[in-house]
């Protein structure tokens, strides 16, 4: 095998690889919503039909007992059905990427207290792609959103969708947080550390598209996921 023929099956490998990660999260988040939910929530119903129903029991410790149960159960459901969701937006295969991001935002600035924005060129308002490259651009953006979260120490994270040059499409990841020195992403021949960026980079060519990481330390980093915009439905 030459060496391109190689490289390029150990590419198809590595996006096979994070699809199959990909379609487990999906599951995973399925069988949390619809088994563990699920049960949770009929306990949840005949626990309350004892409480409050024409069983009322005047035994009051036992009724306390109960309501406490009550209260677990409610924690547990809003625990599993934000597990569910976090493991696998389920909005992104109903409504679609920017929904998804939209989604994305907002978890991270509740739960992380780290500013948002998404910004989506009017022309590619009503964007979307098509499973698994839906999946596989929401889980890039979601890994760069983590970095900037991680690393940064970020105020402000932004997320951009455009149109670019040359037919292309671009989703552009932004912070203001403390950059790194980029060189060695840029250059493959120099890669050491994580496989988060190499894997984004990975999946892009894959795709016909490109990735560009520009930082300095000090001066914040941007992340550019390029691709055809003819993979793009909507548009
Ligand atoms: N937004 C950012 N701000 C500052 N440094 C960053 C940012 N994004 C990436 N980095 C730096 O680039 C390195 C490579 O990132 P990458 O996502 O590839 O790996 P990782 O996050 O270290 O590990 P993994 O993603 O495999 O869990 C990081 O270790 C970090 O030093
Ligand atoms: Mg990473």
């Amino acid at each position: 095998m030459s060496q391109m023929t190689y490289q390029a099956r150990l590419r198809e490998l590595a996006v096979h690889h994070s699809d199959i990660h990909d379609r487990e999260r999906r599951k995973l988040s399925k069988d949390i919503h619809s088994g563990v939910g699920h049960e949770l929530g009929l306990a949840r119903i005949k626990l309350s039909s004892i409480l409050r129903g024409k069983d009322h029991n005047p035994d009051k410790h036992l009724m306390e007992k109960l309501l406490e149960i009550e209260s677990h159960l409610k924690d547990a459901i809003s625990q599993s059905r934000s597990l569910g969701y976090t493991t696998y937006p389920q909005v992104l295969d109903d409504a679609g990427l920017v929904p998804a991001l939209r989604w994305l935002m907002e978890q991270y600035e509740d739960e992380q207290h780290v500013r948002i924005r998404l910004q989506v060129d009017p022309e590619c308002e009503h964007i979307n792609f098509a499973s698994p490259l839906r999946t596989r651009l929401f889980s890039a953006v979601r890994e760069c959103v983590f970095n900037a979260w991680k690393f940064a120490e970020a105020e402000e994270i932004r997320i951009k969708i455009l149109k670019a040059q040359h037919d292309n499409l671009e989703l552009r990841i932004e912070d203001d947080g403390v950059g790194f020195d980029a060189e060695g992403l840029n250059n493959p021949e120099q890669k050491k550390g994580g496989f988060g960026l190499f894997s984004i980079r990975e999946m892009l060519v894959y795709q016909g598209g490109d990735f560009h990481c520009e930082s300095t330390p000090g001066n914040g980093t941007r992340i550019c996921l390029t691709l055809p915009k003819s993979h793009a439905e909507n548009l």
